[in-house]
């Protein structure tokens, strides 16, 4: 899946933003997702006046809106009509859906609002939500308790992941493994995408019950009810037992409790598979998760180097790495058939 990064921008788009001030033109594009406006124009035109009502925009912004988004090379305008550019069809719509569109646009809008405190944060120590006086944000509650939160939440992740996954499958060799617990499996695209690899496999996706049920879905759809099973749960409650590999995507922090239980529950020759866009050993990357560290709820930043010897220290051994996709690294660890420890 691909993000509209600037590098995808027209030069001549790219050449009039100022870096201090490019948080404006990402407000606008986040409020045109919210709204919606590409997927209201995606295959059409339109006038400013049916988007303006379509969109419920006042006059007096409709047209500096639409032609702001014609500036940036998302929209294109002839005489009073408006339409996608390739480059919105293409990121907006065809790379994205309808879920991701609306929970990427709501973290947006929660990132900016916690940005607003950020220089008390720095000075302080103290995470956005304590200056705020706010509770501690948990994603958890607000999924259970909002149906479709967690829905848009868990198939954002299912879009977003599927090039994570095919790189996952076709690198890990799970030949002589049987039976997979993808720990806080979520949409379960880990769990798809490796049984459809391996023929043999089959996997279990643990997670809290609304995800569960939209894991389901995504199984029944992809006919492999056969072979993956949900199971509701609380990670932190501790780790089932009956699989030879235990994996952890993209679930950070996960905590040494969790770790040390992924080397006892399995049998020797259990293989740990850990999978995040973990920071490098020098702290400098990847930027965007450096980035999310001031926006998001506290998970930490770990690193690669930390993980691996966080395994080692639970007793893995044979432990690899690898930064196969992007910025996403692979870590394996296989636990020894006489214990080192
Ligand atoms: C960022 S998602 C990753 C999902 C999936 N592993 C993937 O790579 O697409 C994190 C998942 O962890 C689950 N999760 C977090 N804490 C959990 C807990 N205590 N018990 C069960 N699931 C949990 C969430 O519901 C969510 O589905």
């Amino acid at each position: 899946m691909e993000l509209p990064t600037l590098d995808k921008f027209p030069k001549r788009v790219l050449a009039k933003i100022d870096i201090q001030k490019a948080f404006v033109l990402s407000c606008l594009i986040i409020a045109a997702e919210r709204l919606q406006l590409f997927r209201v124009l995606h295959d059409k035109r339109m006038t400013a006046e049916a988007i303006g009502k379509s969109l419920k925009l006042h006059t007096l912004y409709r047209l500096p809106f639409l032609n702001a988004m014609v500036s940036l090379g998302l929209l294109q305008k002839q005489n009073d009509l408006y339409w996608n550019t390739r480059f919105a069809e293409q990121y907006f719509i065809e790379e994205r859906s309808i879920y991701w569109t609306r929970q990427y646009s709501r973290e947006c809008v929660i990132a900016y609002e916690r940005l607003t405190v950020l220089e008390q944060a720095l000075a302080s120590g103290k995470r956005h939500y304590q200056i705020k006086g706010f509770p501690k944000p948990d994603y958890l509650e607000r999924m259970k308790r909002n149906p479709r939160e967690a829905e848009d939440f868990t198939q954002m992740l299912f879009y977003l992941h599927q090039g994570d996954a095919e790189a996952l499958a076709s690198y890990l060799d799970l030949s002589q493994h049987r039976k997979l617990l993808d720990v806080a499996g979520g949409s379960g695209v880990m769990s798809i995408a490796l049984v459809k690899k391996n023929p043999h496999l089959h996997a279990c996706i643990l997670d809290i019950a609304p995800v569960c049920r939209i894991a389901a879905r995504n199984v029944r759809t992809t006919k492999l009810t056969r072979r993956i099973r949900t199971l509701t749960g609380d990670i932190q409650r501790g780790l089932p037992t009956g699989y030879d590999v235990i994996m952890f995507c993209d679930i950070r922090p996960i905590s040494m409790r969790l770790l040390q239980q992924a080397y006892e529950k399995p049998p020797p020759d259990g293989l740990v598979v850990l999978m995040d866009r973990y920071v490098s050993d020098d702290g400098t990357d990847p930027l965007d998760r450096l980035a999310e560290h001031f926006v998001g709820s506290g998970f930490g930043l770990a690193t690669r180097g930390q993980m691996i010897e966080a395994l080692k220290s639970c007793g893995f051994r044979r432990i690899k790495s690898k930064k196969i996709y992007q910025d996403v690294w692979f870590i394996t660890g296989v636990r020894p058939v006489v214990s080192s420890q």
